[in-house]
């Protein structure tokens, strides 16, 4: 395949093609208001992107429950209050030619104190003096996923990404490290999934045939189990609960290190499964042309873009008119960026990223 293969549309199994592979990433940016509303920087930033060429636009991480907020000035989806803003950001994103998706989430055990989050662990040992939360309030939180998601419909988005990384409460129940339950959501590999299935079904259930679903995984740290977490795609993908997959790499390249998978790339394990109808992408440094177009000869279907949009908003257009493209080296400079485009508010939070803005610019 060749770069050019990125610009073929791609059918999903609800609701609209994506006119090309390029999915913008999900990337918290920490400068919505205080409340959780869309300021006025969240709907610049997200105006640039939706006339950027983008297939598909992911929002940064929406917190569907006020206690289940991770970062100062995150985006929220957990109160009507949010849908105005909401309804500006999908109507943008649709004039602009791409689908669009807010991501879900909740923090659970790394919910923050400081910013009004209220830890909500899977087990009792794993923040101090926290004790796990009761059955009732994991399906309240279940619950707040799916009503979060009838919000993004709402507001005109063409679906959702249900955010299943990094050690947040869907990541968290998954680990046998981080949920020692004995209830339902706990103990077996099928009682520790259950938490993601019931909201992804909720989610089908409760917005209908039309809307779209994504599911993002990471499988690095937390205590994860990469055999665990193939078998859970494995059931999500041939019950084509989902009509795409983002696996969250820090590397798209990264090799797996030992068990079963010893020596084969993360992404080739989750590319080999049999994905009926599902669409797979994977983010993790793609700064360049050829490396997005070598993603496709690796299984991809599509390809999650984050730095490299930050570094260059509209990197599809960019590549569109150069096979060659690639980012620009890092760090860059906050002046760099601030021509780019980027408010002060994300050059401060891409300070807090190691080796993005060049110390003292
Ligand atoms: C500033 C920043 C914010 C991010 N915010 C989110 C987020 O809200 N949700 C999420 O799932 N991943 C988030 N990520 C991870 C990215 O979506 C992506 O998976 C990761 O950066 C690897 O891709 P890259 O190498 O192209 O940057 C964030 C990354 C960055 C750099």
């Amino acid at each position: 395949m060749s770069v050019s293969d990125l610009f073929k549309p791609l059918t999903l199994l609800h609701g609209p093609a994506m006119r090309n592979r390029f999915m913008m990433a999900p990337l918290t940016s920490q400068q919505s208001d205080y409340d959780g509303t869309a300021s006025k920087y969240d709907q610049y930033w997200i105006a640039q992107l939706a006339q950027s060429g983008y297939g598909l636009i992911q929002t940064s991480a929406a917190t569907v429950d006020a206690d289940g907020i991770a970062f100062e000035r995150q985006l929220g989806i957990h109160s009507d209050k949010h849908l105005s803003g909401l309804t500006q950001m999908a109507t943008a994103i649709r004039e602009g030619g791409g689908l669009s998706a807010v991501q879900l989430h909740h923090a659970g055990h790394r919910a923050k104190p400081s910013v009004g989050g209220i830890p909500a662990p899977a087990s009792g040992k794993t923040v101090q003096g926290v004790r796990a939360i009761t059955t009732e309030e994991v399906e309240r939180i279940r619950d707040s996923f799916i009503a979060a998601a009838k919000r993004a419909q709402l507001a005109g988005f063409d679906g959702i990404s249900v955010h299943g990384a990094f050690g947040w409460i869907l990541s968290e129940f998954m680990s046998p490290n981080l949920n020692d339950r004995k209830d339902k959501y706990g103990g077996s590999m099928e009682n520790r999934a259950r938490f993601t299935m019931e909201v992804i079904e909720g989610i089908r259930q409760a917005c209908g045939p039309d809307f779209q679903i994504g599911w993002r995984l990471s499988i690095e740290r937390y205590g994860l189990r990469m055999e665990e977490l193939r078998d859970i795609t494995a059931e999500i993908f041939d019950r084509e609960l989902i009509d795409y997959f983002d696996l969250a790499l820090w590397d798209s390249a990264q090799l797996v290190r030992e068990g079963a998978f010893q020596g084969k790339s993360m992404l080739s394990v989750f590319a080999e499964i049999p994905r009926k109808g599902v669409r797979l992408g994977a983010a993790g440094k793609i700064m360049s042309a050829q490396r997005a177009g070598q993603l496709l000869d690796e299984g991809c279907d599509f390809v999650l873009i984050a730095r490299a949009g930050i570094l260059q908003r509209d990197f599809p257009l960019q590549v569109k008119a150069n096979p060659m493209y690639d980012s620009p080296e890092l760090p860059v400079t906050a002046d760099y960026l601030r021509q780019g485009g980027l408010s002060e508010r994300f050059i401060e939070t891409m300070r807090g990223w190691q080796t993005f803005v060049r110390p003292g610019s």
